[in-house]
């Protein structure tokens, strides 16, 4: 073992296998979570994982593909290299998972099997039912605890990540963390530390995110000089179920697996949905998408989703559509679709109180995952058009020292993610980087030379912060003024945008910070176990984050993957189809990415361009069918 340290931040499936792979190369970690590790947000993640395996080989595809179908999934926003070299290592991702002992989902003959996932004609997605980010986190946490034993991780749960300590050399060489039992606030030297905190969804209120996705290890890094890329692009995923405290995810997988979607053609059906004959549903994504059918990528079925029920063909006329697993209309045995679906289909009974393999689920799009995140950098191998391995450029943030991995970071997903890629890309940045950031720690002179009086400073400047608000007696309530952040985001910066809302947006914004600043009012001072102190904190991160995705969005004047811009004037124009509304992409002058750097207290806008070196942009709609079809929904077209 090297005698440096390195801290990782977030017990999710980015942060063990970064922990893991770190101890393997002898590198000792101290691995920070607000939770115990088994319950990072990944534990949600239920779908699969995409490689490129020897059934869909047999059919045509290969690494390349699965490279080419990621990069025209995001819309060409997406640097290609890291793309490629993630494609190309999947497959013995999969292959080591299966021998940590990850109970993948197997075919009668004993083969792992595989299911169809957005965006790809080929069976290329591996699964365990419908569970599987809890069982890819379960085999790391076992592998974690096997360093730990060792000694050469230790964890710290139920701490919280409130800064990064950078030196004078701009170098990051620690950080300061809470005790969220005793309130402690400490320093902890490190001569690396890696983000892998996970997705900002609570900035939209409601999203299918645990509530401990606020982006606030995003946002404290950005606030002390690491810059956001592309934080506009917000994934809406098509199919949850909409709640009062979170929106649950009904998975991709359903789809995958033979679901499909539909509305009564009939405009307010009032009928049972089984009782509705099949000349009667609209299929509407199979009549639109002949080739795709239900398995077009997220942002292409969310808005076809939102376009049917913004004309009043949802369900009751109201916001849902069916996502339907019924025998009737797969043609696939109840017991098959139980065992391979059973996880969700146990959360959808538990929460709705109705077997979705016996009655059509009730469906709305909700905010899923950010393909922004801390910019990261790549070096690039001209050999190859991957990555250069081991270089400690790999996913370095604009701060020396200071790396991220997995949702926390921008980088693969370009415009829109697909389905099955996230978990890869976690668990591929975690086991490629850390072989780079052991070189980059052995290049640095050691932290543990480092003046105390740095740390300790850090220590003091976080105490400061926690007295201020403990002491706040404003009338403002942070939860108040999240629900207000929640609701302004959620209406105003998810499916469609148009600059007039994104600026209402940003008015609110401004005068949240203003009362945060002037009126904050902390419900609990107390100093054991006070949730409500990290989640004032929390709200000023989401507040700053959601600055930047608000002004990123307003800047970017074209429509690409997940951003998809409607003039204000034709906002209302429900007569006209949502693709003729809104602005085209525009590669000539927004082929580029968004950088963030937080300025004098602001959001402030840069860009630099993609790496498109591999694949040549070109257009992107998935065959779509333009002119109206003959089974379009009609008003009272039924009996
Ligand atoms: O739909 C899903 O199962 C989600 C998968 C993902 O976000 O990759």
């Amino acid at each position: 073992m090297t005698h440096k340290r390195v801290i990782v931040v977030g017990g999710g499936l980015a942060g063990l296998s970064t922990s893991m792979k770190l101890s393997e190369e002898g590198v000792a970690v101290d691995l920070f979570s607000l939770v115990p590790v088994k319950r990072s947000h990944s534990v949600c993640a239920q779908g699969g994982i995409n490689a490129c395996n020897d059934v869909a080989r047999q059919q045509g595809y290969s690494e390349w593909e699965h490279f080419e179908e990621t990069v025209f999934g995001g819309d060409f926003l997406a640097n290609q290299p890291p793309v490629l070299e993630m494609a190309r290592t999947a497959p013995s991702i999969i292959d080591l998972l299966d021998r940590m002992g990850v109970p993948f989902s197997r075919t009668p003959e004993g083969n792992r099997d595989l299911r169809l996932f957005g965006g790809s004609l080929y069976k290329r997605t591996f699964y365990a039912g419908a569970t599987t980010g809890q069982q890819l986190l379960y085999a790391l946490d076992e592998q974690v605890r096997h360093h730990e034993v060792q000694g050469h991780i230790t964890k710290y749960e139920f701490w919280e990540f409130l800064a990064p300590i950078i030196d004078d050399g701009g170098r990051c060489v620690g950080i300061v963390a809470q005790d969220l039992r005793t309130m402690q606030i400490r320093s902890f030297r490190a001569d690396a530390v890696v983000m892998a905190t996970g997705g900002n969804g609570l900035i939209f209120g409601q999203s299918t995110m645990s509530i401990i996705c606020t982006g606030s290890g995003t946002a404290r890094c950005y606030q002390a000089g690491a810059k956001l890329g592309n934080p506009e692009f917000v994934q809406v995923h098509p199919t949850a179920i909409p709640g009062e405290d979170k929106c649950r995810l009904m998975s991709e997988s359903a789809r995958g697996e033979g679901g499909r979607l539909w509305v009564p053609r009939k405009r307010q059906d009032s009928r049972h949905p089984n009782d509705i004959p099949e000349e009667e549903r609209d299929y509407f994504l199979e009549r639109l998408y002949p080739k795709y059918k239900n398995i077009v990528p997220r942002d292409i079925a969310t808005r076809e989703i939102f376009y049917i029920c913004e004309q009043g063909m949802g369900i009751g006329g109201g916001q849902m559509v069916y996502l339907d697993l019924t025998e009737k209309a797969t043609g696939i045995p109840y017991d098959v679709l139980k065992r391979k679906l059973g996880g969700i289909l146990e959360i959808y009974e538990k929460f709705v109180g109705v077997d979705p393999l016996i009655e059509p689920m009730k469906i709305y799009p909700a905010v899923h995952y950010s393909m922004g995140g801390l910019w990261v950098d790549f070096a690039k191998d001209e050999k190859t058009g991957g990555l250069r391995k081991a270089d400690p450029r790999n996913h370095m943030t604009h701060i020396s020292g200071l790396y991220a991995a997995g949702e926390a970071d921008y980088q693969f997903h370009g415009a829109n993610r697909l389905g099955a890629n996230s978990l890869l890309s976690c668990i591929f940045t975690g086991l490629f980087i850390a072989p780079g950031i052991k070189k980059f720690i052995e290049s640095q002179p050691a932290v543990a030379e480092k003046t105390q009086s740095l740390y300790d400073n850090a220590v003091q400047n976080q105490q400061a912060i926690m007295t201020r608000l403990l002491g706040s007696r404003g009338t403002d309530n942070p939860y108040v003024m999240h629900r207000e952040l929640g609701k302004a985001m959620s209406d105003n910066v998810t499916i469609i945008r148009s600059n007039g809302k994104l600026k209402q947006t940003l008015d609110l914004i401004e005068s949240l910070k203003d009362r945060y600043r002037n009126n904050l009012g902390l419900p609990d001072s107390g100093l054991w176990n006070n949730q409500s102190l990290g989640f004032a904190r929390a709200c000023w991160d989401m507040i700053l984050l959601g600055e930047a995705v608000t002004k990123a969005a307003l800047a970017r004047e074209e429509s690409r993957g997940s951003h998809f811009k409607i003039p204000d004037e034709f906002v209302d124009r429900h007569d006209l189809p949502l693709d003729q509304r809104a602005l085209q992409r525009d590669d000539e002058h927004w082929l580029k990415t968004t950088l963030v750097s937080f300025v004098d207290g602001q959001a402030t806008l840069g860009y630099e361009p993609v790496d498109v070196s591999l694949v040549a942009p070109r257009a992107r709609n998935y065959g779509k069918v333009t002119a109206p079809a003959t089974n379009a929904p009609t008003a009272g077209a039924a009996a």
